[in-house]
């Protein structure tokens, strides 16, 4: 059987797998793996896709990382795709824009602001970067039920972490005049959080007729600075994998 070119996985080797959990970081892959069942295995890992698959009640979950940025999240989504995969769920790491989005808190994305390129390759700007309602849905229910501080809205997912989210902690020290007061634009206009991968992939998976979502833990508050805070990236990711799995809980049994 021939493999997807990128992420080195056949259509038999991921178990007839259509639900998949798809975080940025290939080490982010072991924790949501462990998080599913204790006998998910490593099926590759290849640049920045490594993949493992689980189960959870029964019914095959792959986790498969899509490095950072929309070029090589679109990758990852067009291959899982091509395998079988139809709903897919972001676990990722984000810069609270928000007054009230504080680090360990989660983010749940209804939509994005299209700030990247690689999404106008599969659908024109005008197209909406929306989550599948099922999926919002049933982020929220288990945020809830975990009780778990989170935030239900727009999201703002950028080509660059330096100046596309207006950082001046960066080699040159400066942004773009067309960056410079972003943050606080998009604060008055009840944006939430920065990330780099939801626009590529919610306008995919939208556009091609499949389940997108997007769960993001905070681990930067921009209210107050620009670092990412070590603590708070711990708790931020620890936080979002548990609202994700409870989450798939309630998609996979209707994929
Ligand atoms: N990821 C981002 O894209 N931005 C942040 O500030 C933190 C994580």
């Amino acid at each position: 059987m021939t493999s997807v070119y990128h992420l080195d996985l056949d259509a038999a080797g991921i178990g007839g797998a259509r639900c998949a959990f798809v975080p940025g970081d290939p080490g982010r892959v072991p924790a949501i793996g462990d998080a599913l069942d204790s006998e998910a295995r490593e099926l590759a890992w290849k640049r920045e896709y490594r993949s493992r698959l689980g189960h959870l009640d029964g019914h095959p979950v792959l986790v498969t990382s899509t490095g950072i940025g929309g070029p090589s999240a679109s990758i990852a989504i067009d291959e899982l795709a091509q395998l079988g995969v139809r709903t897919f769920l972001r676990v990722g790491t984000t810069g609270g824009i928000g007054e009230r989005v504080s680090v360990g808190d989660v983010v749940i994305t209804t939509g994005a602001m299209r700030l990247d390129g690689a999404s106008t390759q599969y659908a024109p700007i005008e197209y909406p970067a929306v989550a599948h309602h099922l999926v919002v849905r049933a982020l929220v229910a288990a945020a809830t039920e975990l009780e778990i501080p989170h935030h239900v809205g727009v999201t703002a997912s950028t080509d660059t972490f330096y100046p596309g989210q207006e950082r001046l902690d960066s080699f040159s020290g400066r942004v773009l005049r067309r960056f410079q007061g972003q943050t606080d634009e998009l604060r008055s206009l009840n944006v939430l959080n920065y990330e780099m991968e939801s626009a590529a992939i919610l306008t995919m998976c939208a556009a091609l007729g499949l389940r997108g979502g997007c769960v993001t833990g905070v681990v930067a508050e921009r209210t107050q600075h620009e670092r990412v805070v070590p603590e708070g990236l711990a708790e931020g990711q620890r936080n979002a994998i548990r609202v994700a799995v409870a989450a798939m809980r309630r998609l996979v049994s209707d994929p």
